[in-house]
């Protein structure tokens, strides 16, 4: 089935659909690109309107706010998409655990959880309830980019929300959570279950308001052995994904995973049922196509601290990473993590212009003309 035919009306502007087209490994006149962590502190607009709302939970929370900063991005930067600005830890606040993000600090939680007994205490939030102010921000953003871009939405994975519900904020050694999953396993996939039930009716809220893909963030996989990782993240992964609305609109809406550090099980990822595994700047992009063997698209990989570099050394490392990957489709340009607060945002300019120019020769100018077929 077709999700885009192309407009032959001249007064609607084109949709831009490469990012979805990429996702689902469909043709594409050039790579489309886009950056983990767009909107926030590193452009003085997000700065004012951070300012405005008064705290980082009111900027979440307030739709027209958040609005307005998942959209500053895309004024200044040729980007193929806009994600949807919030935090991965709402879900857990939904769950009534109380996230205040101080400045400086990181998050905290004001009732994390330390016992069996907190954890039987947890309930699967209702997202049309507790999480109403996301998807009404979901609503509003698709009726402003008119199909300039498409939306991604996004949620955590249900081990990352684990670090920071046990923890009670970021954490370096996770001791505390490291020490439930040891010695009390039951515990632990008790609330990795409710976090992947939690997740997947979250993100399908998020589908049916409007996002037309999706990416679960699994920050602190990586930090776990090969067999706990398997064991304890991308099992609830997988669950989420087997969970999750794949049309919608008579659309295919593309899954993103994306273990930061998790390079070494990229085969894994690629079997979990996913459309498009995120890379991060640790795994050459050959070497990860190779790998992923046309299972899944893939999306990065350029190391954030590259924006520190001159435009002419950004513009060399981009045409490194898209001959790394090589002609074709199946190619997401992106960060391997998010944009530092220190850059410089011209330089994420620089970085978008480059993948867009360098990588038209990879791909047939007709490629964004064919019609996308359902995956
Ligand atoms: O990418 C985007 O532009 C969309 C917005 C977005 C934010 N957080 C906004 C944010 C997304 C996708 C996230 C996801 C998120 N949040 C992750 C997964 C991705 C990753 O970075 O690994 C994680 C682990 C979090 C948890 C979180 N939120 C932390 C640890 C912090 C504090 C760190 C910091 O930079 O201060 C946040 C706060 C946060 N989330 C900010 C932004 C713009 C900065 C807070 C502010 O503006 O005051």
């Amino acid at each position: 089935m077709n999700i885009h035919a192309a407009s032959t009306d001249s007064r609607v502007p084109p949709e831009n659909n490469r990012l979805l087209r990429a996702l689902l490994r469909q043709p594409v006149d050039a790579t489309p690109v886009w950056a983990m962590r767009q909107a926030g502190r590193y452009l003085p607009e997000y700065r004012k309107v951070r300012e405005r709302a008064g705290s980082f939970m009111q900027l979440c929370m307030t739709p027209e706010l958040a609005c307005e900063v998942t959209l500053q991005p895309l004024r200044r930067f040729r980007l193929d998409a806009a994600i949807l600005f919030s935090d991965i830890l709402t879900v857990p606040d939904a769950m009534g655990l109380g996230l205040r993000m101080n400045d400086g600090e990181g998050p905290q939680f004001e009732r994390p959880l330390r016992t069996a007994a907190d954890v039987g205490r947890l309930a699967v939030p209702d997202p049309e309830d507790r999480l109403r102010y996301v998807l009404d921000a979901v609503r509003l953003v698709r009726r402003e980019l008119a199909g300039s871009a498409p939306l991604i939405g996004f949620a955590g994975s249900p081990w990352t929300l684990a670090t920071y519900m046990v923890e009670g904020g970021s954490s370096k050694e996770y001791a505390r959570v490291k020490g439930m999953m040891f010695q009390d396993a039951v515990t632990m996939h008790r609330l990795l279950d409710i976090n992947a039930r939690a997740v997947t009716m979250y993100l399908n809220a998020q589908i049916d308001a409007g996002a037309q893909a999706v990416m679960v963030f699994d920050t602190w996989g990586g930090v776990l052995t090969p067999r706990d990782y398997r064991e304890f993240s991308l099992r609830y992964m997988r669950q989420v994904v087997a969970g999750l609305k794949r049309e919608s609109d008579g659309r295919r809406v593309p899954v993103i995973l994306f273990t930061k550090a998790g390079g070494s099980w990229l085969e894994d990822l690629a079997a979990s049922g996913c459309d498009a595994v995120g890379v991060d700047w640790t795994t050459d992009m050959a070497e990860a196509r190779k790998r992923v063997a046309g299972r899944v698209a893939l999306q990065g990989n350029m190391d954030p601290s590259i924006l520190y570099a001159s435009p002419g050394r950004i513009r060399q490392e981009v045409q490194i990473i898209l001959d790394s990957y090589g002609p074709g489709p199946g190619h997401v340009f992106n960060l391997g993590h998010g944009v530092h607060q220190q850059t410089d945002p011209d330089r994420l300019g620089i970085m978008v212009d480059a993948v867009h120019e360098l990588s038209a020769k990879f791909h047939s100018p007709a490629g964004a003309a064919a019609p996308i077929q359902s995956g």
